[in-house]
């Protein structure tokens, strides 16, 4: 399975990526993800990378698409992925296609997830993420066992930086402006999925596992 998660900042992405590349046992390639990695561990692509994530623009294709092109040359995606947050602009979809075409490969489907800005603001204020993990909770809709702490590992969460109301709003911006105009483009090619995730977490995953079925 060859899958694409769309949807502005905090329409729940990772959260059901999650899911899907536990279900389909692919793994989950965030460039976000990836991206905090390379912060972390004071990479250069990660110096590079965190100028533009901290204003919350996107990070120059040249620099994701070259990432994104290493990440799907490694064994694990043989049998299929789920990119989170890739492609991002129009360049980024055309250079996928371009590698997918090389190998011969085709997308199953592009997942949209539909979401207002009203709860996408609330979402992202409230989301808290696993220092060691990564796994993500939300004070509101998924709240760890005891205040603070990863359910799992036990880690510390944290607030991301850019998920300050001033950087939110400037990443919806650039969301409408820069990738909104991928929901057209996947459309025209008859592989768009649009899926309202207003409900809680978990309720729109059976939709989405239907509308995959037919895809497989
Ligand atoms: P990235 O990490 O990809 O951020 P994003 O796209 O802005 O998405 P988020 O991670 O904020 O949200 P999400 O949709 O995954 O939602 P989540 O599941 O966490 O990218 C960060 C930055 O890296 C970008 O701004 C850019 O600078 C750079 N970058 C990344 N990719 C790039 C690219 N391709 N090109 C250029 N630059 C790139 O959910 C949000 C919250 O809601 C959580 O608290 C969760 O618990 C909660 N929640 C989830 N689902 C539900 C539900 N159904 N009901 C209630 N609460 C829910």
């Amino acid at each position: 399975m060859r899958l694409i998660l769309l949807g502005a900042p905090g329409s729940g992405k990772g959260t059901m990526a999650a899911d899907l590349a536990r279900e389909y046992q692919i793994p989950h390639i965030s460039t976000g993800d990836i991206f905090r990695q390379n912060i972390k561990a004071n990479t250069p692509l990660g110096q590079e990378a965190n100028q533009y994530i901290q204003n919350g623009a996107l990070v120059p294709d040249s620099l994701t698409i070259a990432m994104v092109a290493d990440r799907l040359e490694q064994a694990d995606c043989q049998r299929g992925f789920l990119l989170d947050g890739f492609p991002r602009t129009v360049a980024q979809a055309e250079a996928l296609a371009e590698l997918l075409e090389k190998r011969q490969l085709r997308l199953n489907a592009v997942i949209e997830l539909e979401l207002s800005d009203e709860s996408i603001l609330s979402r992202l204020s409230g989301r808290r993420v696993c220092a060691t993990c990564g796994r993500t909770y939300n004070i509101d809709s998924c709240r760890p066992k005891q205040d603070g702490i990863c359910d799992i590992c036990g880690g510390t969460l944290y607030q991301r930086d850019d998920d300050k109301p001033e950087t939110i709003r400037q990443r919806l911006a650039n969301y409408y402006r820069q990738t909104l105009p991928l929901s057209d483009y996947y459309e025209q090619k008859n592989i768009l999925v649009r899926i309202n995730n207003e409900g809680e977490v978990g309720s729109s995953l059976p939709a989405v596992l239907s509308a995959l079925k037919e895809r497989s």
